[in-house]
């Protein structure tokens, strides 16, 4: 397959082009920034922001799927960059014939979401980061959801839990809506929806995606997410 990767050059992304690439996919880069790819066998780079129709648009002419892992920071202003990079996304799709479509939101996005014991997180730092702190990019990741719903594409919302670094794909969970999970190695969310790419059990539905196997340090997770990304 001819694979569009979304914020190929983000965290999340580069373990999809690793992992699509190992798979012997071939893989459309979309990037802001075309030096920070490094060149591969079966890698092509398209320069695009996501937010711009027409360089969206030629992007994704030729690609048999699209994957997006894009991102933007917390933020106290308004955030539209998941719903205007959606709405880029979808439209380009549906004019060159693309159905099929995985997309990144987040368990946040649910809003049952509320995983089993972790009762710090669900009464202090659910409240405090997520629903206060996120608060203008989680409204703008369900004005992306609800784009995306509103399309006859073959989509999937993936929503990962807290995101951290690990090394290796690990035994993950999926569930539909979202996964009675803290947290989500960037590689198994990446392998998770390269194998719903081929097997479709979460078309026109939402996929949580958890890591169980291993556990993020705290510390690390704080500094690399919180401090060193900013
Ligand atoms: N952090 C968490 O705990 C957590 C939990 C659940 C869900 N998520 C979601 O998971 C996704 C992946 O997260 P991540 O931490 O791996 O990645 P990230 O740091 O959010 O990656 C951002 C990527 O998006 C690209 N991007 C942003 N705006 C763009 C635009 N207008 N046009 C083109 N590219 C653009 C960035 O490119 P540039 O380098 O050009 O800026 C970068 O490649 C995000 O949607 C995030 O919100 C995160």
């Amino acid at each position: 397959m001819r694979i569009a990767v979304f914020g190929a050059n983000g965290p999340t992304g580069r373990h999809l082009t690793d992992q699509a690439l190992a798979a012997g996919h071939e893989v459309v880069a979309v990037t802001r920034r075309p030096g920070s790819i490094t060149a591969r066998p079966g890698l092509a780079v398209a320069v695009a922001d996501a937010t711009d129709p027409a360089a969206v648009d030629a992007a994704i002419g030729g690609t048999d799927a699209v994957l997006s892992s894009l991102g933007a920071r917390f933020s106290r202003d308004a955030v539209t960059t998941y719903s205007t990079s959606a709405t880029a996304i979808t439209g380009a799709m549906a004019r060159h014939g693309v159905r099929r479509l995985l997309v990144v939101s987040s368990s946040v996005a649910d809003p049952h979401w509320r995983p089993t014991g972790a009762h710090f997180f669900n009464h202090v730092l659910d409240p405090l980061v997520n629903r206060r702190l996120g608060r203008t990019l989680h409204e703008d990741m369900r004005r992306m959801e609800d784009v995306v719903r509103g399309t006859a594409l073959d989509w999937t919302l993936v929503r990962p839990s807290g995101l951290f670094e690990h090394p290796v794909v690990t035994d993950y969970r999926t569930a539909e809506t979202s996964a009675d999970g803290l947290f989500t190695a960037r590689a198994d969310l990446a392998a998770s929806m390269l194998r719903e790419l081929g097997e479709r059990r979460y078309v026109r539905t939402a996929m949580g995606v958890i890591t169980t196997a291993v556990k993020p340090n705290i510390a690390k997770l704080i500094w690399n997410e919180g401090v060193r990304k900013k």
